[in-house]
This record gives C-alpha cells, sequence and structure tokens, in this order.
C-alpha cells in the first residue's frame, strides 16, 4: 500500500490526508489496554500513520504503548506517524493548558504531539490566532458548506470526524445512516467499492481529512483503499446534492449546561 498522501499545514508540518479516530476505543467500550493495543497494531500493518486521540477518551496510555511497541521495534519512525491530541474540555482556561498538555505527552510517552486541538469549544471565526486544523462533524449528509469555504479562504486544514455518519449511533433513531443510503450504494456498487470507501473518497476529493475508526481488520484495510480510485465530476454533484445540514448532525455541544449563553456560541 502507497503511504498516504499528505498536505502542508500552516504550522509546518506535514498531515496525512486520512486519519484514524480512537474516540471510542478503550474504556468507553469497555475494552482493556490489551484489546486498543490489538487495534492500533492491525491500523498500523494496514498503514496508518496518523492518529486521533483525546485526554477526555482515557486511552491515551494504551495509544502510547502502542506506538512505542511499533517505534522501539523499529517498524515505524517516531517523525513518520501524525499524533493528534485534544486538550480536556476541565482545562480551558489558560493557565491549566500546559499542565494538560503535560499530562497528556506523559500518557502518551511522547516528547511532543503533532496537533494539539481544542477539544470543544472553539469559535473559528472569532478566535484571535489562526489554528492550523479544525476538526468537525462532517459527511455526505452533513457538508458543513460554508464552513468550508471559510476554511479553504483562510487555508485551515478541515479534518472531519463522523466521516461515515457514526453508524454506531442509530440504534433507536429513523434516520438512515449514510451508509445505506441509496445513492452511495449504487455508485458504490457500480464501482465495486463499498459505500464506506465511497464516502471517504468524496470527502477527499473535497480536500478534507476524515477521521475514520474501525476496530476491525477488514474495515480497516476497505477504508484505507478509498486512496485507489476517483470519483467522477457527475458521482461528487450526486453526493453534494445528498447534504441535509444541520438535520444530520449527530454532535451536539448542548450537553455542557448553559452553552447557549457562551459569548462565541454558536461557535
Ligand atoms: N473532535 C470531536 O469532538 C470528535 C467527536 C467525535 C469523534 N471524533 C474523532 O473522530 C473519530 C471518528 O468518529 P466516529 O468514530 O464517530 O466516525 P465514523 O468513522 O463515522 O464511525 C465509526 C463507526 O463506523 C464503523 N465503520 C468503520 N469503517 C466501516 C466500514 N468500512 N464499513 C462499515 N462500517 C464501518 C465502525 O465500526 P467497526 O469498528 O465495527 O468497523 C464504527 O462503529 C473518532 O474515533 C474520534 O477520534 C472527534
Amino acid at each position: 500500500m502507497a503511504p498516504v498522501p499528505s498536505r502542508l499545514l500552516t504550522s509546518g508540518s506535514e498531515i496525512p490526508m486520512l486519519g484514524f479516530g480512537t474516540g471510542t476505543l478503550g474504556v468507553r467500550s469497555k475494552q482493556t489496554e490489551e484489546e486498543v493495543m490489538e487495534v492500533l497494531d492491525t491500523a498500523l500493518e494496514c498503514g496508518y500513520r496518523h492518529f486521533d486521540t483525546a485526554y477526555a477518551y482515557s486511552n491515551e496510555a494504551a495509544i502510547g504503548r502502542s506506538l512505542k511497541k511499533w517505534t522501539s521495534q523499529g517498524k515505524v519512525k517516531r517523525e513518520d506517524l501524525f499524533i493528534t491530541t485534544k486538550l480536556s474540555p476541565d482545562h480551558n482556561r489558560e493557565a491549566d493548558v500546559a499542565m494538560s498538555l503535560q499530562k497528556s505527552l506523559a500518557n502518551l510517552g511522547l516528547s511532543y504531539v503533532d496537533l494539539y486541538l481544542v477539544h470543544f469549544p472553539i469559535g473559528i471565526t472569532v478566535c484571535k490566532v489562526k489554528p492550523a486544523v479544525l476538526q468537525v462533524e462532517a459527511n455526505a449528509y452533513f457538508q458543513e458548506r460554508p464552513l468550508r469555504t471559510f476554511c479553504q479562504e483562510n487555508n485551515i486544514a478541515l479534518c472531519a470526524y463522523s466521516p461515515l455518519g457514526s453508524p454506531y449511533k442509530h440504534s433507536g433513531s429513523d434516520q438512515t445512516s449514510v451508509l445505506n443510503d441509496p445513492v452511495v450504494e449504487e455508485v458504490a456498487a457500480r464501482l465495486h467499492k463499498t459505500p464506506a470507501q465511497v464516502l471517504l473518497r468524496f470527502l477527499h476529493q473535497l480536500d478534507i481529512i476524515p477521521i475514520t475508526k474501525s476496530a476491525s481488520r477488514t474495515h480497516q484495510l476497505e477504508n484505507i483503499q478509498m486512496l485507489d480510485f476517483q470519483l467522477s465530476a457527475e458521482e461528487m454533484e450526486r453526493f453534494t446534492a445528498l447534504d441535509k445540514g444541520e438535520a444530520a448532525r449527530k454532535f451536539s455541544i448542548h450537553f455542557l449546561p448553559n452553552i447557549e449563553n457562551h459569548p462565541e456560541f454558536p461557535f
């Protein structure tokens, strides 16, 4: 498998154009550290080099152990990895940020991370320091078009979480999963690809960096192979027409009490 292509960030780092998400790996899924390490092992074997974690996921230590195993065995160099972690939402006050980053570095067993994100919230149109990367929910049902234009105009790389519509969030919902959308299924079948591959490819061709998670080796391999083909202009147009806007949002910030009173709301 050829290496995942990368994009130069305003920070000077090169970010691989496909990331591996770890949000639901670990204690949140009642997985042991060894089980998380097994998932990371297969992801590294498949060719993933860009990993997305967060202090809040409580899995930095398992991920760090996995990366250490690979670097100490000489199977990968630290400089070939792109590691993202995120500021704990409890530590948004300026005085707490350095301490929080140090905790994450200690958990990961690393001397630096390649990207440190404010987990939430971040008011992108009002922030004083332009970020190199913005990570938001985006997929064919929720395309974030105005935000995409804003990022393109300001040279901010856009990463998409929930690129497959986070199907695990569908239980009990009457919404169709984007993975089962008839247009997605039809285009995938015509190209002899899977729905996940065409959905990831759609984002890739929009210059969005998908961060996708899979605990299964088959899905991990399938997802990285979205780099091996192209969608035509007509297929891109059909996918663009699938946008449902806000109605398709899965991740809400309203679990934070009184968030609507924040001066930068709705961010
Ligand atoms: N910044 C934030 O606030 C924020 C919020 C949410 C998420 N994130 C990050 O973004 C990452 C991705 O988000 P997500 O996990 O919700 O997104 P996702 O990739 O849309 O959804 C992951 C789900 O899709 C399934 N899946 C993966 N590949 C598949 C395939 N080829 N075919 C069918 N199903 C497939 C996985 O199941 P299997 O494991 O069974 O394959 C898993 O249940 C997270 O892990 C986290 O790192 C960040």
